[in-house]
Parts: C-alpha cells; structure tokens; sequence
C-alpha cells in the first residue's frame, strides 16, 4: 500500500504528479492556511507532510503518530521546534540553494527600491504629480560605490556580495558568526565586527535565520549606531528585528529608510505605521516567489519527502537533526 503524504501548501500539477507516482497525496487547494485544529485532528493518517507555514511543534508531533517526514518548501525553517522535532525523530527537510539566487535579486531590489525612491516616485507619476522637472526634495541617494553591510554570511548573503561588488562596484563588509576566508579572498570583501559595520555603512542588510539567538537581534541600540543616510533592508525573518524600535528609528529620523519583505506579524497589519512611511519600501515576503524558483522549491521539497519516505538520506535534512 501506498503512503500518504498531505500537502498543506499549493504545488503544481507536475509536482503532484511527480509525488503521485510513488504515494497518495492529499493536497489542500485554498490560499488560506488550513486550520490547525482540521490539521491537529488529521495528522495522524499521514507519513509526510509537505508545508512551508505549519507550526511543527510537541503537539502536532504528539498525534502525528504516523508521521516519518516532514518537508518544508522554504528554506528558512523558524516554524519548526526543532527540539521537538529531535524527541519525535520526524526527519525535516528544507529548500536550500535553489532560491539562493532569486532572493539576491529581490535585495536589489530593495536596495534600488529605497535608495532611489522608485516605488515612492511611481506612485507620484501615476498620482499625476509630475507636472514640472523634479527638484532635489524628490532626489535620491547613490548605490554604486557605497559602502553595503551584510549582517548573516550564508548562501543568499554571498550572492548578495557578488552583485554588490561585481555589478555595482561597492564596498562589502560582513558580519557573521564564523568568518568566511574563502568568499573575502574571491569577492574582495572584508569581516567586521558588527558595531563598525552598524556605525560605517550606508546599506544594512540583515538575512541571519530566525532562531532564539537572532531573535531581536536589532534593535533600538543597533539603529541609534547606524548613519543618518542608511538605509536598512530586511529579507530574512521579521522577527530579527525589533519591528517597533525600527519603527521610532525612522520616525526620529536616525535612519534615512527602509526596504522591508519581511515582518514581525505576516500578513502585515493593515494599521503599520510602516505602511504610511514614503521611505520604506513594503513587499509581502516575496523572497522566493518567481515562478521558476517556486516550481523549483516544490520539485526539491516532494523529492526530500520520497527520499525520507523511501528511507535515503534527503538532500536537504535541517542542519540540526544531519
Ligand atoms: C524561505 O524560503 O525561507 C523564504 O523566505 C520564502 O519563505
């Protein structure tokens, strides 16, 4: 008899199919999250679950009685109790890699976004302000050349590097727990501790994982170090940041913006103040979501899942449970 895989997230036909071959899928069609008690009340039918949203804690392992995997289409993984997951000895998989280079895009993004003030100018064109050449109220402040900060060395902050370096010709230091030799040595770029780094760039970038030791790991403090004219991004995790204490920085005026796909509450709350700040660029956690990389994530999460399941060693088991 085949096993029974339930797929809370939504994955193409040809990921389906892909699973069909060697298990019973059920899938869940609707945008919305499904409910955790329709979650918690049916989880023990299945021997994997494939999800990117779900909390995976003591209480769904608990009922989870059947389960042997479970695989997320992310790679960030903060919805995992990853101690749970080691009492339970449920294999976890993420999506390293293949997004790598989709996310480094979308920081440039960020950073071309709120330096150069471009969706604030759209709307201005759209609004039908532009009646006359523009004045320097509306200038922006230059990328290239600039001195770029990157809090968190993994895969997505070195594809970052490369762009800013190569492409842009800026400086790149970078902050992280253990010191990356081989990439400063091929990228030409520099370790800083983090109060020099705080205190000398003129773009922030955070992209550490999520965990109980990154948890507000900028805050207040951090913010009052950085230079009047800089401008902070975020495309990790909210929660890496004291959402609040960002938001009087940018009041107080102590930084000059930010480019945030990321936040503490997700969907954000309509009522942000952040939603009405013209120098913060706002998007709804769209890292990953090319259409390409997203086929690709679920490509790779179903075949983490058959590999578990089939009892190989997944390309991608969580670090902590390797
Ligand atoms: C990830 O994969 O962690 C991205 O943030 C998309 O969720």
């Amino acid at each position: 008899m085949k096993k029974k895989v339930l797929v809370t997230e939504q994955i193409p036909e040809s990921v389906q199919n892909y699973l069909r071959e060697q298990v019973e899928i059920k899938t869940w069609d609707s945008s919305e999250q499904m409910p955790r008690e329709q979650l918690l009340a049916e989880i023990d039918q299945y021997h994997g679950l494939i999800t990117a949203k779900d909390k995976i804690d003591d209480e769904l392992l608990n009922r989870a009685k059947n389960l042997e995997v479970v695989s997320n289409v992310a790679v960030g993984y903060d919805n995992f109790d990853v101690e749970a997951l080691k009492r339970s000895q449920v294999i976890a998989t993420h999506t390293p890699y293949v997004l790598d280079e989709t996310v480094a895009d979308l920081i440039f993004g960020l950073i071309l976004s709120s330096a150069r003030r471009i969706t604030e100018l759209d709307q201005y064109v759209k609004q039908g302000k532009w009646k006359k050449g523009i004045d320097s109220s509306l200038f922006g402040r230059n990328v290239h050349h600039k001195k770029l900060g990157i809090i968190g060395m993994g895969r997505i902050g070195e594809k970052v590097a490369r762009r800013a370096k190569l492409g842009f010709e800026m400086e790149v230091t970078y902050y992280n727990r253990s010191k990356k030799e081989q990439i400063e040595k091929d990228l030409g770029i520099g370790y800083q501790e983090m109060e020099e780094l705080l205190k000398e760039s003129d773009f922030i970038l955070v992209m550490t994982p999520l965990t109980k030791e990154t948890h507000h790991l900028i805050n207040a403090k951090e913010f009052k170090k950085m230079k009047d004219t800089c401008f902070f991004i975020n495309a990790s995790r909210g929660a890496v940041v004291n959402e609040k204490e960002m938001i009087q920085a940018l009041e107080d005026k102590e930084i000059a913006g930010a480019g945030l796909d990321v936040f503490e509450q997700e969907p954000v709350d309509p009522d942000n103040p952040l939603l009405k700040m013209n120098n913060v660029v706002t998007l709804p956690h769209i890292g990953s979501a090319t259409a390409e990389t997203r086929e690709d994530m679920k490509f790779f999460a179903a075949k983490n899942m058959l590999q578990a399941l089939n009892h190989e060693k997944p390309d991608a088991v969580i670090k902590e449970l390797q």
